[in-house]
């Protein structure tokens, strides 16, 4: 029975990935780091589960990276640890790189010294390219980071590569476009609409602050980029893979999803810094609507949401990846952000 051991795994991805591997009867070790409140919730679904184990552990430590892979003795290692958010990386520039570039070296090295033979997944991602043309971009496409998130994850990309080529590791860089969920961490823009949203259908309050609503994003469903990453380290080819939808919305198309939903059509007025939207209409449906009323605000721009360097678009191509692996997304744009809204108001 193969072992996975996953950095990264109380996370949205590591929750899914964990679950899948599971369902396929592996033995799945789970590393959380340290923290003085509970962060495993995501996995709360499988954690009584006899072929799980949670492990502490932090890709910022050598040591602990070492003992991890000398005691688990995995087949395969996944790195989807990270200081994940853009915006947060230009307020620690240093911290991210120690977490998404150092890390990243260190578990490689780990499992230079261990095991050649361990498969190895890089959480790769879309950022790399930077966004600043229409171009569709794919495993050929050129890299320009635009953050200090960015530039940790082109190290850690070509570390993955190079580790490859120089030692003949078994080692994948997934390149990864958007993906979300409900289990999506509560900064990022699809969760802050889908709670926001929640809490001005509540009454809690009237209208969500944004930054950049012309941003336009290739956004799939995280089950459906878990499944993707399996799929990929089964694939006996190492090397580089684009995984997207191919499909690209704006914020502002987000929005418009999310609040039709429950029977509210968005107005988008004003420009800049004082755009805002606000309630032009509102249609029955099974939600009641008695809070929000005609022409109140519900989106405001805050310019603390703005980035100091922005990555305007990124839409992917993944036809390489599609044509080895039989891969396709299943999740429709539309369906992922009703999933994300019923979530949210539910709860
Ligand atoms: P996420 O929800 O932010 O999860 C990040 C995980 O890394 C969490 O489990 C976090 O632990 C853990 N972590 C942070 N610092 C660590 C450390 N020093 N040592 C060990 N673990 C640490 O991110 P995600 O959305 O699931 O994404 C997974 C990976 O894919 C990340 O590397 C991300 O950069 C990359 N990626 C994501 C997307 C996307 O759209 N979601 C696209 C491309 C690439 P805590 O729970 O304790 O915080
Ligand atoms: N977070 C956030 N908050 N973003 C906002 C907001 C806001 O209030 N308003 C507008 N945006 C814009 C951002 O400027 C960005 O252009 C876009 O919405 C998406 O932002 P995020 O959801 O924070 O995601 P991201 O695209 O920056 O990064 C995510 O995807 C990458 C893959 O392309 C993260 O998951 C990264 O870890 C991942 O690598």
């Amino acid at each position: 029975m193969s072992k996975y051991l996953i950095f990264g795994a109380t996370g949205q991805d590591g929750s899914y990935l964990t679950e899948l591997l599971l369902s396929h009867q592996f033995e799945v070790f789970c590393v959380k780091r340290r923290s003085s409140s509970i962060n495993t919730m995501r996995l709360d679904g499988v954690m009584n589960h006899p072929r799980l184990e949670i492990l502490h552990g932090d890709v910022t430590d050598t040591a602990s990276v070492m003992q991890l892979l000398n005691r688990i003795k995995p087949d395969f290692v996944i790195n989807l640890a990270a200081q994940s958010h853009v915006g947060v990386s230009f307020n620690e520039p240093e911290y991210t790189a120690q977490v998404d570039a150092i890390g990243t070296l260190r578990i490689l090295e780990a499992i230079r010294l261990f095991n050649k033979n361990i498969i190895f997944y890089q959480a790769s991602t879309s950022e790399l390219y930077g966004g600043l043309d229409d171009n569709i971009l794919d495993e050929n496409s050129k890299f320009n980071p635009r953050s200090p998130y960015a530039a940790a994850k082109l190290y850690a990309y070509q570390l993955t590569k190079l580790y490859r080529e120089a030692y003949e590791l078994k080692t994948y860089n997934g390149i990864l476009f958007n993906h979300e969920s409900p289990r999506r961490g509560e900064n990022f823009v699809t969760k802050k609409i889908t709670m926001g949203l929640a809490d001005i259908l509540h009454g809690k309050t009237k209208s969500i602050k944004l930054g950049n609503l012309d941003a336009q994003r290739d956004w799939g469903h995280a089950k459906d980029y878990c499944e993707a990453m399996y799929k990929m380290v089964n694939l006996n080819k190492p090397g580089d893979y684009v995984v997207a939808t191919g499909e690209c919305y704006s914020v502002r198309d987000f929005l418009n999803v999310a609040f039709q939903e429950i029977g509210i059509k968005l107005g988008f007025v004003g420009s800049g810094l004082l755009e805002r939207a606000i309630v032009v209409e509102k249609s029955h449906t099974e939600y009641e609507t008695i809070n929000i009323k005609i022409n109140q605000v519900v989106i405001e721009i805050n310019p603390e949401y703005f980035r100091p360097l922005e990555v305007p678009k990124l839409q992917g191509n993944s036809q390489k990846f599609r044509d080895l692996s039989g891969w396709s997304p299943k999740i429709s744009f539309n369906d992922l952000v009703v999933e994300m809204v019923k979530y949210d108001i539910a709860l």
